[in-house]
This record gives C-alpha cells, structure tokens and sequence, in this order.
C-alpha cells in the first residue's frame, strides 16, 4: 500500500484504482529546501556563496533592478564603471532607486536627491543644510544595504552573505582554458530552483525527455539508456556519468553539480558518439540562481570550440537549444508536441511536492545531493560554515563537465560489465589527476584517454 502523508497528518492509501480522490490534496513542500528568502535555512546556506544575479549586456546606463533571493535589489554602474548592488528603497522615505540616476560618485535617488556609494555609504543628503546636526548624524549612521559585485567574462556575480563569511570569488578551470569561446547567456524559470537544478543529476531524462520521448533535440546517440553512476565527493559535488554504446565506440557523458548550484554537462552538439573525442569540454558552465521560492534563472556561458559545442551554434537561439533542446519561448502547442526542460519542470508546479515522488536507482544523484544540502543546511544552522569550491584544489577549480569518446568495440562479453569497465576506467583518470595543475592535469586525461582506447581494456 502506498502511502500519502496529508497537510492534517492523516495517512492515506495511495495505491487505489481510480482512487485520485484519496490523493488529491496537496502535501507539504519541502520548505527546508526550497525557501531562499532572508533568514530561512536554505536562503541563509546560498548566501554563503557568490551567484551570477546578471548579465553585463543588460547593466546600462540605466539602473537595473533585479531580484535575487527573494530579495529586491538594484544594480548600476557608477562613473567610474564600477558596479554596485543596492536594495531597491532608499533608506529615506522607501522610493525605488530603479529610478535612480547614476552619477560619476554612485546612485542619485529620484526623490529628493541621496546620493549612495556602491557599497551603500550615504555620500550626500542634499535636502537638508550642510549644517543639519539630525541629517548629518543619519548620514554617519546609517547606510543603503548593498553587497559586493564581481564581474567575469560577461557575468555579474554578487555575495549576499554575511560580510565576515565573504569567501574568496571561485574560478573554475574552464574560465582560463584556451581556444573556447564563451557566449555569456540566461534561461529563465518559473518554479523552485530545485526541481530546475535536479535535472543535472538527472542523465536519463536526456534519453528521454530530449530524446525518445519528445524528439530527437540533440544527437541520435543521447536516445540509448546507457549504464549509469553517481559520483559523490568533497562534501560538495556530485557527478553522474553515463556511458553509452555507439557502434564501435564507447560514449562516457558527465554531468557534475558543485554545491549549491554551479553545473556543467557534455557538449550539446558537439558529438553524437560516432567520432573519438578526449575529454571534450561542457556546453555551458552554469549556474541556478533562484530568484524567489518560486522563480529562478539559469545564468551560463555557453562554451564553443574544439573542446566546446559547434562555433555555428554561438547565436542567441543556439544558446536556447543548448541550455534545454528547444527555443525558450514557443505556442503552447508546440511546448505539448516537443516538450523540453521547461516545460517538464515548470509542469511540476512553482514547487514540486518531494513528498509525492516515488525516487528511483536512476535519481541516485538526486537523493544524494538533496540529502547533502540537507545536511549542509543543518550545519550551518548549528555555527558551522559550508564548505567552498576554493577549498577543492590550488588555483582554478577542477571541474569534471564532459564527453569522452572511445573506439572500445566489445568483441565477446556482457556489455554491460564491459561499458561499467570503460566508464571505471575513464574516470580513475580523471578523478586520479585532480590534484595536477589544470594544463598538465587536461593533458594528462587527454593522453590517458588516447592509450585506453589505443590498449583496450583488457
Ligand atoms: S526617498 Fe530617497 S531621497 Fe527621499
Ligand atoms: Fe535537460
């Protein structure tokens, strides 16, 4: 008999032919998880972390409001190019300072005149004289809530947190990789930050939801199952690889999660698993930024090149295709006819209900990774700080998002021993060289790789 829990606690038998009416009432959302604003327990554990909050192309000269975290911010540049991000009232009387004018010195609010540095200083109270004891001694004693800004190849990061936690901006080895091309772009979401993050622990809705259900939304060879394993490490990320059959060669695809929410996969476009491929990069570096409980925003670059998806896809709409398959926006009836990630997590509703699901061997990766949170979220609670990805190696982070190809053809022998064997093998590879320097450590994978499939594995 399965079982529903009720809101009023009541057990309920789920498993009754055409029984919808004993579970048609909603269950309690995992708030523990999916709350980000100010003070709740998981809003507190994301704002340990930078997240992207913009992109570059869209901070003019204009201010540029945004929302993050459940929180109403503004972000601007001041003269000097500088960016700030401020909370959206001015600390006078509440005015929005999207209406704000931004001067050489900071933000002028539109209402009567305070002038905000960008890391929220009041500089100027013009409304009263200079001499006025009250106005000056709000001015020492009060400040717009702003937080520090740091830009990267066209992403606007921001840190919410406290400012004694502030860690070091993290850069990821594939910020400083040579020849990628990198096309900063956003996808937005209107539901929980989670159920859009899952999907990267997920490698079987690619067979299915982008391939053999929907339609064929990247290569042929994404429509086989594969063998699958989840990966857990460093207390803070979480890999799933699956390793599929294309004719002669074996295709091992990694998606990787770094806690709380950066994510990288295999290349969209770039291989179908017909041609050998050594360690080729992901198809975007992204990050799930949640906007609000129920809203959140997928901020990415899109990584084009040898080691990255097809430079012919480095257009607005090719970003689309490569964050989900399909255009972002669409009729309706074609969202029904060739469903893509928005619609297969929008669908769940502005929080999916984790109680309802029924998990799965193959949501291993998901199990994992929201019982790590879980944990994490916890930890902080009781005075301890989450761990950081600057912590998992010297200088630029190692990070694992790839295709790797082999022409590993499998003369006798259960094949599914023999891809569990090929995907062992690739990542002792890539896992035994973390610790290497990013140049020696992609070399050496890309040479360790060449003699696996060179040698076999026998
Ligand atoms: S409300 Fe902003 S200066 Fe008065
Ligand atoms: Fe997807």
């Amino acid at each position: 008999m399965a079982l529903i829990k009720t809101d009023d606690d009541q057990d309920i038998d789920g498993n009754t032919a055409y029984g919808g009416y004993y579970s048609a009432g909603s269950v309690e959302i995992d708030d523990e998880l999916t709350r980000v604003g100010p003070g709740t327990p998981c809003g507190e554990y994301l704002r340990r972390y930078w997240h992207p909050v913009a992109l570059a192309q869209d901070l003019g000269e204009l201010p540029l409001p945004v929302r993050v975290l459940g929180e109403d911010l503004v972000l601007f540049r001041n003269g000097s190019g500088q960016a700030g991000l401020v909370h959206k009232n001015c600390p006078h009387r509440r005015a929005s300072l999207e209406f704000g004018i931004c001067e050489d010195r900071g933000i002028r609010c539109c209402y009567h005149g305070w002038l905000f540095d960008v890391d929220g200083t009041i500089l100027e109270i013009p409304c009263e004289r200079e001499d006025n004891e009250v106005a000056r001694k709000v001015q020492a004693t009060t400040r717009l809530g702003a937080y520090p800004v740091h830009e990267m190849n066209g992403l606007v990061f921001a840190y919410m947190g406290p400012p004694d936690a502030r860690p070091e901006f993290p850069v990821y080895d594939i910020c400083e990789m040579e020849g990628l091309e990198i096309r900063p772009y956003k996808a937005p979401f209107d539901c929980n930050w989670m159920q859009v993050l899952d999907a990267i622990l997920d490698p079987v809705h690619t067979t299915f939801l982008h391939s053999q259900v929907s339609r064929q939304q990247f290569s042929e060879g994404m429509s086989e199952l594969g063998e699958l394993k989840f990966y857990e490490r460093d207390d803070m990320r979480f890999m799933g690889t699956n390793t599929r059959r294309v004719g002669d060669n074996v295709w091992v695809r990694l998606n990787e999660l770094i806690l709380p929410n950066f994510t990288q996969a295999g290349a969209a476009f770039a291989t179908d698993g017909t041609k050998s491929r050594y360690f080729g990069r992901s198809a975007f570096t992204r990050w799930v930024v949640p906007i609000d409980d129920t809203h959140c925003i997928a901020y990415a670059w899109a990584n084009f090149g040898e080691r990255g998806d097809p430079p012919e896809y480095n257009t607005d709409l090719g970003a689309e295709l490569i964050e989900q398959g399909e255009p972002l926006i669409r009729p309706y009836e074609e969202r029904q006819r060739h469903p893509a990630d928005v619609e297969a997590v929008e669908g769940m509703g502005p929080i999916t209900e984790h109680a309802r699901e029924n998990l799965l061997p193959c949501d291993r990766g998901i199990s994992l990774f929201r019982r790590r949170v879980r944990r994490l979220i916890h930890e902080l609670r009781d005075g301890k700080e989450p761990p950081q990805p600057t912590g998992l190696a010297e200088g630029t982070i190692p990070t694992y998002g790839s295709d790797t190809v082999l022409r590993l053809p499998n003369e006798n022998g259960d094949e599914h021993a023999f891809l569990r064997e090929a995907n062992d093998r690739v990542m002792s590879l890539k896992l035994g060289s973390e610790a290497m320097p990013p140049r020696e450590r992609d070399s050496h994978i890309i040479e360790g790789l060449k003699q696996l499939e060179s040698g076999g594995l026998g």
